[in-house]
């Protein structure tokens, strides 16, 4: 299969490069496949042209998996335009072109397509009601991706993710825990984490099961992070824990740490369908987080 990725240069684009120029590290056989990485230099999602020209100029693809997006919470206040066009305007072209191309389209989404105001886990069915300008244009993109794709997509909400690569929670963390003797961090903010490279072998394993390639499955959404349940606060006293930093946490409440975008307050998401259907392993996210800061101290 020649599979396109966009994203290249992000957190998840350079995670499932990582796992596929390295098979031995996943338990399935990628090699009969062909994958292409591209970045905003050869595809640029602002640009409605910019799509168009690089699909125009190259071969078909059997899957597309679209991890590039317009990631600057806070700053999506601001560039709503930018945000739009990122994540939804170019989602819906992108169906568009996975349709015509009878490509398979896998699309990553957000946990902040919800309002975090539930009390049980979410589950793919439940209602979404999004806070902030980023969360409302992704769902934005899920919406005209599943009404021109009704058929041979998927959408996967994640969250919290991190990875040895860009910028990202732990890294500021580990980095804030070296400079200072005492950190205030929130605490009535709760979600599952996601390290970056267990969402890719994730993605790769799907793209491997015989029922996914099935022609004309339908299009549906799936949650995947970590195990768990954390808060920011106990996410950030495990990263110091692992890297032996020695720097006190404190925690504060959301409203003690205004930001431009709201956040949703508990966005714990259920992720029994995909282990059901993909016969998923989900690890705990203490582990995967030892892995990550493991890897960075190399
Ligand atoms: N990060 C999180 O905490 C989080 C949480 C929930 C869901 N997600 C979703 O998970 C997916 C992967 O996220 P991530 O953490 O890997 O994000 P990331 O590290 O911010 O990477 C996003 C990538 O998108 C690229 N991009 C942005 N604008 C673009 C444009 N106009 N044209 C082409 N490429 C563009 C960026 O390119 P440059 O490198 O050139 O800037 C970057 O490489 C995204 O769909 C995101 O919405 C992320």
């Amino acid at each position: 299969m020649r599979i396109l990725v966009t994203g290249k240069n992000g957190q998840l684009g350079r995670s499932i490069h990582k796992l596929v120029n390295t098979d031995s590290k996943i338990d399935n056989n990628q090699s009969s496949n062909e994958f292409i990485f591209v970045g905003r230099e050869e595809l640029d999602l602002s640009n409605e042209s910019s799509i168009s020209h690089y699909f125009d100029s190259n071969d078909r693809f059997d899957v597309i998996i679209n991890c590039a997006a317009y990631t600057a919470v806070d700053k999506a206040e601001e560039e709503q335009e930018l945000a739009n066009q990122v994540n939804h305007l170019a989602v819906k072209q992108l169906a568009g072109i996975a349709k015509e191309q009878k490509a398979k389209l896998i699309h990553i989404s957000t946990d902040y397509v919800f309002d975090g105001t539930g009390s049980k886990p979410y589950k793919e069915t439940d209602k979404t009601n999004p806070i902030n300008v980023y969360g409302k244009t992704k769902l934005a993109g899920e919406k005209a991706l599943q009404e021109i794709m009704p058929t041979n997509a998927m959408i996967i909400r994640t969250s919290w993710v991190y990875s040895e690569y860009g910028n990202n929670f732990v890294k500021t963390m580990l980095r804030l825990g070296k400079e200072r003797d005492e950190i205030n961090v929130v605490s009535d903010q709760i979600g599952s984490p996601t390290y970056a490279t267990d969402l890719a072998k994730a993605i790769l394993k799907i793209i491997d099961n015989r029922d996914y390639q099935d022609k004309d499955r339908a299009t549906e959404i799936y949650h995947h992070s970590n195990k768990g349940e954390i808060s920011w606060y106990d996410f950030t006293k495990e990263i110091f824990k692992l890297a032996k930093i020695d720097c006190k946490v404190s925690p504060i409440t959301t409203e003690q740490y205004p930001t431009p975008a709201k956040r949703p307050r508990n966005t714990l998401m259920s992720k029994d369908k995909i282990i059901e259907e993909f016969s998923l392993e989900i690890l705990d996210w203490k582990k995967s987080l030892e892995t990550c800061i493991t890897i960075l101290k190399e």
